[in-house]
């Protein structure tokens, strides 16, 4: 017999959780029972925004208009491992940190390096997630989903233009990501991630209800050296955000209840009754000191989600 999938459910007023724990609602909200509803839902709106694990996000205090694809709280985070070939598959809502702990259980080498990074499989693909220790783009070889046309695509990893925290992926919704990783001894994978967790601990606020680090690393556009004349670093060498907020002097100013984290200046932390807007302005005054002092555009790493008239 034909089973026809009933229509997807459409939620109406749906808090957005992110882990700044702020910010408004999404106006109407879907979460996809397979990869099929996510073209549905692109055929009901094709503007929807897609909801990771919202761990690099902030939605502001109005919410959004267009209807949310809600991807971790959907069906579809299948996970294939092939431990002989390396090879994984997982599906866009599959959660980064348990996928992690599985391939290096399984003794597989490539994922190890973004321990402690909360996200869905798929926003780290499109975000191209990483750090010190490794970009997810590394090991991605294809990436599946839908265009906003509601048409199937798939793309080879000669095919994304990857580069640091950018995938040219945005405008796509992904359902599938294909990995290849290899195969390597668990024990050295298992103590390369305790490494990996333990120097983000030490260094980063990893408690608090922040996005990570807020600005992406940028490029130095000259020379760069402090008042009294030390090097920071050479024209066309990345450095770290957090260490220039720093060196700002921007460690622990807050406006009402977002802050500047003590621990790590590119965390910006949302404290207890803490509105989005105050983190937005954070944002803008971290920016503006940053570039008073250094004369350096930090970029943001962090996405916002306003509310934009149609
Ligand atoms: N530093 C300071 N003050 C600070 C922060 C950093 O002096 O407030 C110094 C550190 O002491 C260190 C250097 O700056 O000497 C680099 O710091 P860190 O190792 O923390 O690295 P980062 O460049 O600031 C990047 C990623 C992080 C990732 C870490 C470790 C970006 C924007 N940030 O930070 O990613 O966890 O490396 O791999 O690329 C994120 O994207 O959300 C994120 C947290």
């Amino acid at each position: 017999m034909h089973v026809v999938m009933k229509e997807i459910e459409v939620l109406h007023n749906v808090p957005i959780p992110t882990w700044f724990g702020v910010g408004g609602a999404a106006d109407s909200l879907v979460r996809p029972r397979n990869e099929d509803d996510v073209r549905r839902a692109l055929l009901m709106d094709a503007d929807a925004r897609v909801l990771g694990d919202g761990a690099n996000l902030l939605v502001d205090d109005d919410g959004v208009r267009e209807l949310v694809i809600d991807l971790k709280g959907s069906a579809l985070k299948g996970v294939e491992i092939e431990r002989s070939t390396g090879r994984v598959i997982a599906q866009a809502g599959a959660d980064l940190p348990r996928l992690i702990l599985e391939v290096v259980r399984a003794g597989l080498s490539g994922l190890e390096g973004l321990g402690g990074i909360p996200a869905t499989v798929g926003g780290a693909a499109v975000m191209n997630a990483g750090g010190a220790f490794g970009q997810i783009a590394d090991v991605v070889v294809a990436v599946e989903g839908y265009e906003r046309t509601g048409s199937r695509f798939r793309r080879e990893r000669g095919e994304v233009p990857y580069s640091y925290r950018h995938s040219g992926l945005h405008g796509l919704i992904l359902t599938r990501v294909e990995l290849q990783l290899t195969p390597a001894d668990p024990k050295v994978l298992r103590d390369r991630l305790k490494e990996v967790m333990a120097y983000k601990k030490s260094s980063q606020p990893m408690a608090d209800h922040s996005a990570g680090c807020c600005f992406k690393n940028p490029t130095l556009p000259r020379d760069l050296s402090t008042r009294d004349g030390a090097a920071i670093g050479k024209a066309g060498s990345r450095i770290s955000a957090g260490m220039l907020i720093d060196m700002a002097g921007c460690k622990g100013l807050r406006i009402r209840g977002a802050e500047v984290s003590f621990r790590h200046g590119n965390f910006l932390v949302a404290h207890e009754g803490a509105r989005a807007r105050d983190v937005i302005e954070l944002m803008d005054e971290v920016a503006r000191r940053v570039r008073e002092t250094f004369g350096v555009e930090l970029e943001r790493e962090v996405v916002v989600w306003r509310r934009v008239s149609r």
